[in-house]
């Protein structure tokens, strides 16, 4: 059996939890870490059901990745479990509306606490763990078979801004910088360092376009393949850049989001759509 092991913050529902499903199908260990305790309960509930061995191959980790004792905890706690940590998707983020004249610090604090810092500390206490590993125990000579891959779950926002969510949009230009620098940083020691840049993708973030036709309706002028992404979606381009066909890949964002970042102005008007 694979002897792989991902740990995936914000992993209990949508973009996460389809991460954390692709790659227990492709046969991962997998490590949900998630301040929704109901949600987490059910991923697991998912995931255990559609095992075709008894083994538990999941377990579910309570944790506000902004709180580094609790991520502490979040890392010790997979260590235990399944000993190594060999792929690490930073998806945890919440958005908080406003803009320059109207956000509070508060909210700008905790969007920036949540996305970033908490990114931050979760890699920094997987990444220790990985450089011993690598310094301890792994035997693999050429560094491009070793499994080590970070994924930061961005935006296009990470390039592109919406100034009514400025908290949102500088947390994910500030992971665009921590992947590079990371992946600069780590590539001697075979790390991996990606970040993936989904579009409109349904989820809970996104609820309040999908049942509302007109944000709905300007959501699909400035999207070029005419529908919202599917989560799944995302979860293939996770798999991917954690593949070993991704080998010579680190440092980059790739953008999963239906063609909004290369079309100027907007698309003409259609009649139906077509969501994932
Ligand atoms: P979601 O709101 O459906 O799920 C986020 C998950 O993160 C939830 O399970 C939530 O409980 C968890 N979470 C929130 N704060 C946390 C914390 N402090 N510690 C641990 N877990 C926490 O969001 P969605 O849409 O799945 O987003 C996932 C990631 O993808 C986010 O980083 C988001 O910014 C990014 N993204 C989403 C897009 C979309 O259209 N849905 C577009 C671009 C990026």
């Amino acid at each position: 059996m694979l002897d792989k092991v991902v740990l995936v913050t914000g992993g209990a529902s949508g973009i996460g939890f389809a991460c954390a499903r692709r790659f227990f199908d492709d046969g991962y260990k997998v490590v949900i870490a998630d301040t929704n305790e109901a949600e987490g309960a059910r991923a697991l509930d998912d995931l255990n059901i559609d095992a075709s061995t008894k083994e538990a191959r999941a377990i579910f980790v309570p944790c506000d990745i902004s709180d580094k004792l609790a991520v502490h905890n979040l890392v010790a706690e997979a260590l235990t479990a399944f000993g190594h940590i060999d792929v690490l998707i930073n998806n945890a983020g919440i958005a908080l509306k406003g803009g320059i004249v109207d956000l509070s610090e508060s909210d700008f604090d905790r969007v920036l606490a949540v996305n970033l810092r908490g990114a931050f500390l979760v890699s920094k206490a997987v990444v220790r763990q990985m450089v011993e590993e690598i310094d301890n125990r792994d035997d693999r000579s050429g560094l491009s078979q070793r499994p080590y891959s970070i994924i930061n779950m961005s935006s296009i926002n990470e390039d592109v801004a919406l100034p009514d969510y400025l908290a949102y949009t500088i947390s994910k230009g500030g992971m665009r910088q921590m992947t590079r620098a990371m992946a600069i940083e780590l590539a001697p020691r075979g790390i991996r360092v990606n970040a993936i840049g989904p579009g409109s993708i349904k989820t809970a973030m996104l609820a309040g376009v999908t049942g509302d036709k007109s944000a709905h309706d300007k959501i699909m002028a400035r999207t070029p393949l005419g529908r919202i992404g599917h989560p799944d979606e995302i979860a293939g381009v996770a798999a991917f850049l954690a593949s070993e066909d991704a080998s010579y890949i680190t440092g980059q964002t790739i953008y999963a989001d239906g063609g909004r970042l290369a079309l100027n102005y907007t698309m003409p008007k259609v009649s139906s759509d077509d969501d994932a």
